[in-house]
């Protein structure tokens, strides 16, 4: 999406990724191989101007000996922090950024004395897997057996999620609040809808939490600001992600710059663009049936797209397993009422079947 957005301005994105049919190459010219191959990193620093990245789980040492610090945006310096969710605890506390009550484990009775508590890997973790809810003496045996940190469970009311984009002359434009509605069963995004329908002072706090965090962070890029809002009416910083965010997706049909063209105008100097949100959106993943395998079979897909307001982006992954994430779909309508029923037809129509199953 990055390279779509690239292409408006006839710049040209080369990307580095270990699968040579992965979905930026339909736009991009890629160059396949692992993240930390340093033969495939110079050839890409050579051929590159500016660099940035779109997952944070990079081999940091490997970029260090290649790409010089000034070329890579976000700094180094900045995915150093955010790589260890506990070092990024310390210092968002450091700098006086709201957060859950959180401590080093060090062994089993840390977590034991601590009990009901969320325990989360250090690094490594993403939708959900590095994190596992510890509510009594017999969740124990969940518990994870990497470096890891505790939490207090937060009595969440709202999960928030707000876009911040920052340049490199320091300027920031912050975007409109997105609400995260989770399926109870799992971790498991159900839907993203935007603006969040929430208390007019607690939203401007929770736009004023994100941007402050990125400035704490001196960061420059584009940045996904994960927040809650408990049931005492606290803001509380989750994480971030240093990087265009699934929650700020919908900023490509709702807003009048999306995430990912503030992302180009960072990285080629160019000025920031408006961040005002012209209609409601709600985004849905694109993810395969539980029994999916195969080649991706979309099924439905004939009947949501002539719903109005039905955005359907399809990654071109090539395989689909049960739970990958395929696509997103983004649906804009200026009567919020509406934007749930079209996202409860979708959800009844459409889906993500695979040619062979299990
Ligand atoms: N302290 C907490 N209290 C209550 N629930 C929590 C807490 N921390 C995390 N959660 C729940 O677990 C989910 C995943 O946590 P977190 O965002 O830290 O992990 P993640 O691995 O980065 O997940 P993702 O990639 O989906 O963002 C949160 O969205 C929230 O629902
Ligand atoms: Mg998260």
């Amino acid at each position: 999406m990055d390279a779509q957005e690239a292409k408006k301005l006839s710049f040209n994105l080369i990307t580095l990724d270990p699968d040579e049919n992965c979905p930026a190459s339909l736009v991009t010219e890629n160059i396949t191989g692992k993240f930390n191959d340093l033969e495939k990193l110079s050839i890409l620093n050579e051929k590159s101007d500016v660099i940035s990245y779109e997952l944070e789980h990079i081999d940091i040492e490997a970029v260090k000996k290649i790409i010089p610090p000034e070329k890579i945006f976000p700094s180094i310096k900045v995915l150093e922090i955010i790589q260890d969710k506990y070092k990024q605890k310390l210092f968002f506390k450091e700098k006086g950024i709201p957060l859950p009550f959180f401590k080093e484990v060090k062994d089993i009775s840390d977590l034991k004395e601590n009990i009901p508590v969320v325990q989360k890997a250090r690094s490594g973790g993403y939708d959900g897997k590095g994190v596992v809810v510890l509510k009594t003496e017999e969740d124990l045996k969940k518990a994870i057996k990497v470096p890891s940190y505790i939490e207090e469970l937060v009595d969440i009311e709202k999960e928030l999620a707000v876009m911040v984009v920052r340049d490199k002359k320091r300027n920031t434009v912050v975007y409109p609040v997105v609400e995260m509605v989770f399926n109870p069963e799992g971790h498991l995004l159900d839907y993203l809808i935007t603006p969040a329908d929430m208390d007019e002072k607690v939203y401007k706090e929770a736009q004023n939490v994100a941007v402050s965090a990125v400035e704490a962070l001196d960061g420059i890029g584009v940045f996904g600001v994960e927040l809650f809002l408990d049931k005492m009416g606290r803001i509380l910083l989750n994480e971030v992600a240093p990087r265009p965010h699934n929650s700020g997706h919908y900023t490509i049909e709702a807003c009048e710059t999306s995430q990912f063209e503030q992302h180009i105008r960072v990285l080629a100097d160019l000025p920031l663009g408006s961040s005002r949100q012209i209609v409601p959106a709600l985004t849905m993943n694109i993810i395969g049936e539980p029994d999916s395998f195969g080649k991706p079979v979309y099924e439905g897909l004939n009947d949501i797209m002539a719903v109005d307001g039905v955005n359907v982006h399809i990654y071109g992954k090539k395989l689909v397993k049960p739970f990958r994430k395929m696509g997103h779909i983004t649906i804009v309508d200026f009567d919020r009422k509406r934007l749930l029923e079209k996202a409860n037809f979708i959800k009844k129509v459409f889906k993500v079947k695979g040619n062979r199953s299990y």
